[in-house]
């Protein structure tokens, strides 16, 4: 068990998983920063929350839900296992790495469809943003998109000393290293230097191609594209020098230090892309009910397949790490716990 969790007062289910608390507020808070005001409308709606941090309330709730029994279906869509060999080769193979139960690809599609329909509940649709907003984050951890080892969770490692393993390493240990905390307030904090960072910094001049190749028509594309770009990392900046090494190695400071630029772009880029995909939904979703409005059939498309079922790669027989994680329930695989 790490001290992060401890301090954070979490149950470590709860804060062993994706980004923790302090990385998905950000992303959301980011997002919050960016979004048009007629998708500020649109999610308050949804989500029923008119507080200024609507969608930083719910950005970890799919963490909570994959545990209880009505949620564990989810579980594997928090990410795809792409199978690496890094640093040589990274990629993501949709056919390959997303399995017939689902992944984080499949999921962003499927709750992009459903946020929209008309025909599901209220509750359903509610859930459909809040999974948007959270595997928006999700996908832009590296290793939300890599397989080795549960994705890095049965690599252990020590973190200034503390026994946590790569995964939780890169959701928790590290953005809360660079914060210095793990409250609300400070993830406001952490995406208002973004913000800037996004506005007039480092970030100004590439912020333009974290969204290219956006389309809301294509939502798998979308996502495989954001996937790709994440797992890219595993190569060039989790594993530089491929796995071996970093099993029971000390990662603070010489590894962080390595890492912590990508960490905080990649937060900011999961905020912005947020943004710009709500903005889309938003105004698909707006375009939509102004046809239906006027008697056209608009809806049809959208409730074809609510399963998402026509989404995901025909069946086929399990890797070794996918019968793993389907064998402890697809969680992290932390052994700490
Ligand atoms: C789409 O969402 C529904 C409701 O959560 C779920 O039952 C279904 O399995 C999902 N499909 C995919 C491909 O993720
Ligand atoms: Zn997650």
């Amino acid at each position: 068990m790490y001290s992060s969790l401890a301090l954070l007062g979490l149950t470590a289910f709860q804060g062993a998983h994706a980004w923790g608390n302090l990385g998905h507020e950000t992303v959301a808070l980011v997002a919050t920063n960016y979004v048009k005001t007629a998708t500020k409308t649109w999610a308050q709606d949804i989500l029923g929350d008119t507080s200024k941090d609507y969608l930083a309330n719910v950005a970890t709730w799919a963490d909570s839900y994959r545990y209880n029994s009505a949620g564990k279906f989810s579980a594997p869509y928090h990410f795809i296992d792409a199978q690496d060999n890094p640093p040589s080769s990274c990629n993501v193979d949709y056919d390959r790495d997303c399995t017939n139960g689902g992944c984080i690809v499949a999921a962003i599609a499927n709750y992009t469809n459903r946020v929209q329909s008309t025909s599901l509940s209220d509750t359903q649709v509610d859930y459909a943003l809040r999974f948007i907003i959270h595997f928006l984050g999700d996908i832009t951890q590296p290793l939300h998109d890599e397989s080795y080892d549960l994705g890095g969770n049965d690599i252990d490692v020590t973190f200034n000393g503390d026994d946590t393993n790569l995964h939780a390493s890169w959701d928790t240990a590290i953005p809360e290293q660079l914060v210095g905390g793990y409250s609300l307030s400070d993830a406001q904090d952490w995406a208002n230097d973004l913000i800037k960072e996004i506005d007039s910094g480092s970030y100004k001049s590439q912020k333009s191609s974290w969204v290219s190749g956006l389309d809301i028509t294509d939502a798998k594309g979308s996502a495989m594209g954001w996937a790709t770009d994440a797992n890219a990392f595993v190569c060039s900046v989790v594993a530089p020098n491929g796995w071996d090494g970093l099993e029971n190695a000390e990662l603070y400071p010489d590894y962080y230090n390595g890492v912590v630029d990508t960490v905080s772009l990649q937060i900011a880029k999961g905020g912005y892309r947020l943004a710009k995909w709500l903005d889309a939904i938003a105004a698909q979703a707006s375009s939509k009910k102004v046809r239906r409005d006027e008697g056209d059939a608009v809806e049809d498309e959208v409730e074809q397949d609510l399963s998402g079922r026509t989404l995901l790669p025909a069946k086929k027989p399990l890797t070794a790490i996918q019968r793993r994680r389907a064998a402890i329930g697809f969680g992290c695989g932390d052994h700490s716990h």
